[in-house]
């Protein structure tokens, strides 16, 4: 008898074939939206599930899920997991890092960019007709190269965002994180540790790539978008909730801070409707992490964890491996 394994979401077919060698896989590849109720309707037989960052696997939902023993998650956040639940009973999550570090890396400099040079505004500008004439104060935005490049979370993302800003951009790069990096790592990515005030007072771009817990929620409000600069940008590729998207639109309206580029909003795909109407932010769908390559490796990795867990009893890349059989 194989293991049964719900994958929620519609992925490349070929890695839901791979995954047929190995499990009785109930797919989705139409990809409807499961209700909870469906999700637990379906999870009940199932010994292993592969979410996406949309499924919310919490104590609720694992308590008629007897038979359960893996959940891989194809993300590297994985907030929507409740690890210490899935811990509590021995079922072992997994997530996708480092396959996506430099891809999502790239993305995070896109929006950067995108949002100081004002480049979706401009082409909506030209699209709409506007342009008659060349004119010197035609969309004037704020520079990149030589500025000041602030980093709130310091994982291997922020580390490779910081390497772009310093060696591509000339960047002066602040971080700040839970805990400092070591010294060699500090000198490779060029970047200085400061206090969370002085990031917020000193960065002239602000990326934001800490996971999300409950405790960093809302950790950028008004109160924070005041310490920043006037002539500052946000860039958010981290989690919705990490933002607080009304007093961000706020904030871009009456120039608090200057601009703003988003790939994650709380309460997504909803993106709150005080930010559809402004057009000093950059709106992007939850894409940071999306290229042909690196959504393949992303798929993979989550099919090959499950794969390594169900023949070999282990994991590439457990975020408890407490679980795992000795
Ligand atoms: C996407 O948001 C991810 O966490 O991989
Ligand atoms: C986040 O998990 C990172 O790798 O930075």
């Amino acid at each position: 008898q194989r293991p049964r394994l719900l994958v929620t979401r519609a992925i490349f077919p070929d890695v839901v074939e791979r995954l047929r060698q190995h499990f009785d896989v109930m797919d989705n590849p139409e990809d409807a939206l499961l209700s909870r109720d469906q999700m637990r309707e379906h999870l009940q037989g199932c010994d292993a599930v592969l979410t996406t960052p949309s499924e919310i696997i919490d104590a609720e939902m694992l308590a008629s899920c007897s038979r359960l023993r893996m959940c891989s998650n194809m993300a590297v956040g994985y907030n929507n997991l409740d690890l210490p639940a899935l811990t509590a009973i021995g079922v072992l999550a997994t997530n996708t890092p480092n396959v996506l570090t430099e891809t999502t890396a790239d993305f995070g400099f896109a929006l950067l960019l995108a949002t100081a040079r004002r480049v979706t505004e401009a082409e909506r500008w030209l699209r709409d007709g506007h342009w008659t004439k060349w004119r010197y104060d035609t969309l004037l935005g704020c520079d990149v190269h030589g500025s000041t490049l602030g980093i709130l979370g310091m994982g291997r993302i922020g580390q490779a965002i910081a390497r772009r800003g310093a060696h591509g951009f000339g960047m002066k790069v602040i971080y700040h994180n839970r805990s400092q990096l070591d010294a060699v790592t500090e000198q490779e990515c060029r970047a200085r540790y400061v206090s969370r005030e002085a990031l917020l007072r000193e960065s002239d771009h602000l990326v934001l790539v800490l996971p999300y817990s409950a405790a960093n929620h809302h950790a950028i409000g008004m109160e924070e978008l005041r310490q920043m600069k006037p002539t500052a940008s946000l860039i958010n590729i981290a989690r919705g909730g990490i933002v607080d998207d009304a007093a961000l639109a706020q904030a871009l309206r009456d120039g608090t801070i200057a601009a703003a580029g988003l790939d994650v909003y709380d309460g997504e795909p909803q993106v709150h409707p005080d930010l559809l109407t402004l057009d000093n932010v950059v709106l992007t769908p939850h894409i940071a992490s999306a290229s042909e390559a690196t959504r393949r490796a992303m798929a993979n990795l989550a099919a090959d964890n499950l794969i390594a867990f169900f023949t070999r009893g282990e994991a590439l890349t457990p975020l408890n491996p407490e679980v795992l059989p000795r």
